[in-house]
């Protein structure tokens, strides 16, 4: 079956698939302290429509997978979905976003049933920070978690890092420094502006251009680097002589839609062609039909956009078409 390309050129290889659009923090940029208004569980796709939804993918050409949230570690038995997505011919990547708090007691589960790697949410280095911006939870028991995914082998690693003016850019030192250190790849991400009112983003919102900054002010000999596994966004970095990277995912400022390779898979049953748009098909449908699933997927190539407007928000431009009214944690980042 031919690709999927979109109608500037795109060709399509990664698929977004949450899982939920729960989770057990509350991180300032992204929920409300008292939560969302969840979806409900029989709203859900089932582990197998996912799988379904998943084939269909694989068979025109999506070779990656990425399983997030909300938070998806928070749904059970995820290791059921990794261990059928993992048995898809062609499948050569099925990592995890996740903020890493329930990730210690399973990555070595999580491995075995056919996880390749993990990239944890971590904003801050400091325990009383922690507790500031993601409002719940605990330092330690993320750090737990990093540490059983090295030992368990989910490498590479990576940390992303969203960095909010006024909250945590005085670390970007430390996290750099923890590149460094560490065999482990440091990713600054710019907050993005997704499905709320903006006034807290405008607010917090830093442009990453602060990271090179810093980088030269502490002396820092930088290099480019390689791209560690996967294609995202990321423009990638080196302290000369470190074990790992850093990256920097600037969406406002510098956006990389160009070269946008995925689709997302909400927890509902939507896909969406894009993070920032309010489009989306939904696969329900569709399911028990691969001619009707395969006819979703060409739709979606057909309406997906050249790029998003987050920028044109930024200077106050009028958009040219509607923003999504889903949060982050209802389409997974
Ligand atoms: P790798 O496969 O390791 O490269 O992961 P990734 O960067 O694709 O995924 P991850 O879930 O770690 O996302 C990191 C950040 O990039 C998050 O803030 C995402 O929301 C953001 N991001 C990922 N894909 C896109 C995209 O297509 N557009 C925009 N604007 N942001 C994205
Ligand atoms: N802007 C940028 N990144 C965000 N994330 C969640 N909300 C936002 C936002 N508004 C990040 C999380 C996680 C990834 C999936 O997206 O911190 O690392
Ligand atoms: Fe949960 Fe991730 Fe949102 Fe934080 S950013 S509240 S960890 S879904």
């Amino acid at each position: 079956m031919p690709d999927l390309i979109d109608r500037f050129g795109r060709k399509h290889t990664y698929m977004r698939i949450s899982v939920t659009d729960r989770c057990n923090l509350r991180c300032l940029y992204c929920m409300p302290e008292e939560g969302l208004a969840f979806m409900e569980q029989d709203k859900l796709l089932s582990y197998p429509q996912i799988v379904e939804v998943a084939n269909a993918a694989v068979k025109l050409g999506i070779h990656k997978f990425r399983i997030t949230g909300g938070e998806p570690l928070v749904r059970p038995g995820l290791e059921q979905l990794i261990a059928s997505l993992a048995e898809l011919p062609g499948v050569e990547d099925i990592s995890l976003t996740t903020n890493g708090l329930l990730l210690a007691p399973q990555a070595a589960r999580l491995k075995q049933a056919g996880l390749t790697r993990v990239n944890i949410s971590l904003d801050t280095l400091d325990p009383v920070r922690f507790k500031f911006i993601a409002r719940r939870g605990d330092l330690n028991k993320v750090w737990k978690g990093v540490e059983a995914s090295v030992e368990a082998g989910l490498h590479p690693i990576k940390l992303n890092c969203v960095l909010l003016k006024g909250v945590n850019e005085d670390e970007i030192g430390r996290f750099l420094k923890l590149s460094a250190e560490r065999g482990i790849h440091v990713r600054f991400i710019e907050y993005m502006p997704i499905g709320h009112d903006d006034a807290g983003w405008r607010e917090h919102y830093l442009p990453l251009s602060r990271v090179l900054e810093e980088a030269v002010r502490l002396g820092y000999a930088l290099e480019r680097a390689d791209v560690p596994q996967g294609s995202g966004p990321s423009e990638n970095w080196r302290i000369a002589g470190g074990n790992g990277t850093f990256g920097l995912i600037h969406p406002v400022s510098e956006h990389f839609c160009r070269n946008c390779n995925r689709l997302r898979l909400t927890a509902d049953g939507h896909i969406k062609p894009c993070l920032y748009w309010i489009d989306e098909l939904n696969v329900k449908p569709a399911l028990g039909s691969p001619e009707a699933m395969e006819q979703l997927f060409r739709k979606a190539m057909d309406i997906k956009p050249e790029n998003h407007e987050m920028a044109a928000l930024l200077a106050g431009s009028q958009q040219s078409h509607v923003p999504t009214e889903r949060r982050m944690s209802q389409i997974g980042g």
